[in-house]
């Protein structure tokens, strides 16, 4: 289907079943089994695993990295989506690509240099993401959208898993819906924290389409009916 020609929306195209992805967040899962967690993940048809990595410092928790990254990648065909709450990221980048990141998306309040981590980001390969977490306006990735192949908003404050869905923070997946569309882009829009079938309708209809989710899937009885229930 030619998607413009029928003159749908972001938030339009959003709804179109396939077009919605799941990245499932192993923040959540049981790390000491971490093979059979992402055969989980495989088996439930999420279409990314999500990579949380924390540094102490950007935030107040110190989650996992390089050498994680890499054991697990090797243990999966899922491409990774790698979420960087680092600050400086410029300086790891590159390593966290060659340990296999597919996707990078790091910080617009942790760096100096947003233009020059997209380009890090694409030059070593991967798709390059800039988030925001629930307090910084959605202008501040504006500027740089026709660069970026995602936005990342936070849907709750980066750091831990489990935290409950900040519904202030819809408004700003639609503002980045419209001006996405303005420009004519197909921006992917990830939004991170509290997304359950509770509160991803919510998302989806302001424009979200990849949508993470840890404590939702990992908790589930039935992983495969949660990304269903997502989509
Ligand atoms: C929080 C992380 C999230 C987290 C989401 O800072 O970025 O990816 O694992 O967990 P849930 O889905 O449990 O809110
Ligand atoms: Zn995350």
């Amino acid at each position: 289907m030619n998607i413009k020609a029928c003159n749908l929306k972001g938030s339009d195209i959003a709804m179109i079943n396939d077009k919605i992805k799941i990245s499932a967040s192993i923040l959540g899962c049981d790390l000491a089994n971490l093979e059979s967690e992402l055969r989980r993940v495989e088996k439930a048809k999420a279409d990314y695993v999500h990579f949380d990595v924390m540094d102490g410092v950007f935030v107040d928790n110190i989650s996992f990295g390089l050498p994680v990254l890499k054991a697990a990648k090797a243990k999966t065909y899922l491409p990774f989506d790698v979420h960087l709450m680092i600050t400086d990221p410029e300086n790891y980048i590159a390593e966290f690509a060659r340990c296999g990141a597919d996707i990078i998306t790091f910080h617009s309040e942790a760096t100096s240099d947003i233009k020059g981590c997209i380009d890090l980001c694409k030059k070593n390969g991967c798709k390059a993401g800039l988030s925001i977490k629930p307090s910084t306006p959605a202008s501040e990735v504006f500027q740089y959208l026709e660069q970026l192949d995602m936005v990342l908003v936070m849907t709750v404050e980066p750091g831990f898993g489990g935290q409950g869905f900040l519904p202030y923070t819809s408004k700003k997946i639609k503002e980045i819906r419209q001006k996405s569309d303005e420009l004519g882009l197909s921006l992917d829009i990830q939004v991170d924290g509290g997304i359950s079938d509770k509160t991803c309708n919510e998302v989806k209809e302001n424009g979200a389409n990849i949508l993470v989710a840890g404590t939702y899937l990992f908790k589930a009885d039935d992983m495969s009916r949660a990304v269903e229930s997502l989509k």
